[in-house]
């Protein structure tokens, strides 16, 4: 998929319905997360990359501007079709070199994520084959994903390195990441995870890489502007709070916004965490009741990842309810990667929050757009299509806007619009 010439003005009519997400730039809590802002027989002018305006298709063809311009806007007839903010995937770990089969095959025959890399397998099995990518191949694996994602109605993504673990590895992903990204229309924003676990070579000597991901990459990362993020897994078996903790002051001193996985085995309290004012908190499998009115009065956003919780087969999933009903602002995204989550498909990630935990079609939407940018510190450009926001769209070949969580393995996103440009046919 290539960015296509230009067209000064595109129009997007005969849209069945419009999921506009219209409303304040802010994490949406609690009922607020149900307002999709829906409007039925829409249509949406866009022009220099940006939405100019939406409504009615009967009202905005009255618009005077639009009579007297006719010929220079482009038509896209949706077929009434549904269009919302195209979806914003805001957890991906895009760079890495080979599927991860042994542990796949390990698992169906019984054995637990955590027991498997303990034994040698895990993050740590997919680091030696990074190391030994050139820049230029990994740069194509990503791209690859952009592209599959961008297939399915994605049109934002975050891309962590993390496979790599030394500093060259991790700046060669970060660059792969980059050179991707400016193939790709639509927009990446990288985040450095050299903490996501202790490489074979340090083990044992876990506080010195801590050190050196501190007092070297991090600075160095941020020198060369390479990333927005970092990220550190908080997670027994990975790195301790207190090691988290030292990760996340040292990225903020330079510079950095931070995120962190966290709870997704074992409850860790979160107060330390948050003094950090990460974006967000992923996986929040395991959050610990008190810490569930602490997460409600802020606004970092709890990320979901219940693609992991799929293909680890697990019972459990995170308790969604629990949380939006207390006010926390959810978000959701696949996790791509290559050990607990190999899915591009934000729908399907969609879908699974309806059947497992119990979200709306229209909660699990407003979790993929409004409350995905907010993770990613983006809501006054993007989530919502409104006139002066991106015009980032995604067209589905379906009627009504819940047919998008009830499909699942079949992809109804049949066009893309990236800052007023299709991409897709
Ligand atoms: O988000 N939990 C840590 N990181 C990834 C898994 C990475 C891997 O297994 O390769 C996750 O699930
Ligand atoms: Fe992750």
């Amino acid at each position: 998929m290539q960015k296509k010439t230009s067209t000064p003005y595109l129009l997007l009519a005969n849209i069945g319905q419009l999921l506009t997400l219209q409303g304040e730039n802010a994490p949406r809590r609690r009922r607020a997360l149900l307002e999709t802002g829906l409007i039925e027989d829409a249509a949406i002018l866009c022009g220099g990359g940006k939405v100019l305006a939406t409504g009615k298709q009967r009202e905005l063809l009255r618009d005077p501007w639009l009579k007297t311009n006719r010929r220079k806007v482009q038509e896209f007839d949706c077929e009434r079709g549904v269009v919302l903010p195209g979806l914003i995937d805001c957890h991906t770990h895009p760079v890495f070199a080979e599927p991860r089969l042994v542990d796949f095959e390990k698992r169906i025959a019984g054995a637990g994520y955590e027991e498997i890399a303990a034994a040698g397998g895990g993050i740590r099995s997919s680091v030696a084959a990074v190391r030994q990518s050139s820049r230029g191949e990994l740069s194509k694996k990503v791209l690859a994903a952009l592209n599959a994602m961008l297939e399915q109605g994605t049109s934002v993504v975050e891309a962590k390195s993390g496979y790599g673990l030394t500093p060259e590895d991790e700046i060669k992903s970060l660059e792969a990441i980059r050179n991707a990204a400016r193939q790709w229309p639509g927009e990446v924003q990288a985040t450095l995870l050299a903490a996501h676990v202790v490489p074979q070579e340090y083990a044992g000597r876990a506080d010195e890489y801590v050190r050196v991901v501190c007092e070297e990459i991090i600075p160095l990362v941020a020198r060369k502007k390479l990333a927005k993020y970092v990220d550190v897994f908080c997670e027994r078996g990975a790195f301790t709070l207190e090691q988290s903790e030292k990760i996340l002051a040292a990225a903020r001193h330079h510079g950095l916004d931070t995120r962190a996985h966290v709870c997704q085995f074992t409850a860790s309290r979160l107060s330390g965490l948050l003094q950090h004012k990460p974006a967000s908190l992923d996986h929040m499998d395991c959050v610990h009741v008190e810490d569930i009115s602490l997460l409600a009065g802020g606004d970092t956003v709890a990320v979901l990842l219940p693609g992991a919780n799929y293909f680890l087969g697990h019972k459990e999933f995170p308790n969604a309810r629990g949380l939006i009903d207390a006010g926390v602002p959810l978000a959701l995204a696949t996790d791509y990667n290559p050990g607990t989550s190999p899915t591009p498909s934000m729908p399907f990630v969609i879908s699974l929050a309806c059947t497992h935990m119990r979200m709306s079609p229209a909660e699990a939407i407003g979790a993929s757009t409004m409350n995905a940018a907010c993770a990613l510190h983006l809501q006054d450009r993007k989530g919502s299509v409104e006139a002066g926001k991106d015009a980032d769209l995604a067209v589905f070949d379906v009627k009504d806007y819940r047919e998008i969580a009830y499909w699942f393995g079949w992809n109804r996103c049949v066009e893309m619009v990236v800052a007023g440009q299709k991409v897709k046919q």
